[in-house]
């Protein structure tokens, strides 16, 4: 059977949460339970670790992978931006791990509709409770809405010329599946970068808005520091660089004394402390990790904990 994911930058993270007996983490995208795996596995006897994730089928498999620790795992159905509510009768977690975007089994199954690299519907739901899938949003949207879903959260500089396209070709058929959208936008585009498939940053663009991801993850990064204990650590892995960018402000605003603009002779933001930076820069996976694991390219971790 093919693995359900490679968990990435698994000894970083390992070494920034800082597992030890007794200890409880929260791992707010629980996928395949590898990273949970080797933090239940440096935790025991008597650690714990809440999964989080919205995908049932990830739940599904964390459970099988993680029977063994029993009672010491609890897995809930919920996006981590809801981890408060989850961690209501806790004192508070020693460690919270966000590892972003989808696994490499959400990724790989064709029915999904991630990939572009095979036919299937284009759902893109991560949590299939959802009512709006991309198909919906590509019927939907206007010229100007979907030139902006591409623009802000693809950073594609064809944005004007594939909305006008796409507004012109569902006249004809409704655009429903990866391929036929995938197509479409090697025809407006070209054939593109040796590296980058044409249809990368639209396909980038639609999941970020089917998932709602920006927005989860900033009440998530919020929601993260509420339920760590002082000393409690948060890692979160980011796959590109408009979630990055998010994780680092965060960790940089929470991480200041005062967030006034400069020049103000007294502070009105009255601002505290509320983070201290494990590293400045974030940290990239190693080379023999990206040769094992080409997925784990553009991944990098950024760690803060909470004073
Ligand atoms: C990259 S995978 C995590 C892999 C996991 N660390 C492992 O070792 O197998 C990301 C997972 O997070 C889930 N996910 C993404 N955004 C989420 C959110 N806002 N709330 C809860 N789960 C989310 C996805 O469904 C997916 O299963």
């Amino acid at each position: 059977m093919t693995r359900y994911h490679t968990p990435v930058m698994l000894d970083p993270c390992v070494e920034a949460l800082q597992p030890a007996p007794g200890r409880i983490f929260l791992d707010g995208t629980i996928g395949g339970g590898g990273h949970a795996e080797a933090l239940l596995e440096r935790t025991g006897p008597d650690g714990k670790l809440i999964g989080l994730d919205v995908d049932d089928e990830a739940l599904a498999a964390a459970a099988e992978r993680l029977a063994r620790f029993g009672e010491r795992v609890r897995l809930v159905q919920a996006n981590f931006s809801e981890m408060r509510t989850v961690c209501e009768n806790l004192s508070g977690v020693d460690g919270v791990l966000l590892d972003l975007g989808v696994s490499s089994r959400q990724f790989d199954a064709a029915e999904r509709g991630f990939s572009f690299q095979q036919d299937g519907p284009l759902d893109m739901r991560m949590d299939r409770r959802l009512e709006r899938t991309a198909a919906d949003i590509l019927r939907e949207a206007s010229y100007e809405e979907l030139m902006r879903i591409f623009r802000v959260y693809g950073e594609e500089p064809a944005s004007k010329r594939l909305a006008a396209a796409i507004v012109q070709s569902r006249e004809k058929q409704p655009i429903t599946r990866t391929r036929q959208l995938a197509e479409l936008i090697e025809r407006v585009k070209g054939r593109g970068r040796r590296n980058l498939h044409p249809a990368t940053l639209v396909f980038q663009a639609l999941r970020i808005v089917v998932n709602d991801e920006l927005a989860q993850l900033n009440c998530g990064l919020e929601a993260a520091l509420d339920v760590c204990k002082p000393g409690g650590r948060v890692a979160v892995i980011a796959f590109h660089s408009l979630e990055d960018r998010i994780v680092k402000d965060f960790m940089r605003r929470k991480s200041a004394e005062c967030v006034c603009p400069p020049g103000l002779p007294v502070c009105r933001c009255g601002q505290r402390r509320q983070l201290r930076l494990v590293s400045r820069k974030p940290i990239w996976p190693a080379a023999d990790e990206v040769a094992r694991n080409p997925r784990a390219r553009s991944a990098r971790l950024r760690v803060a904990e909470k004073l």
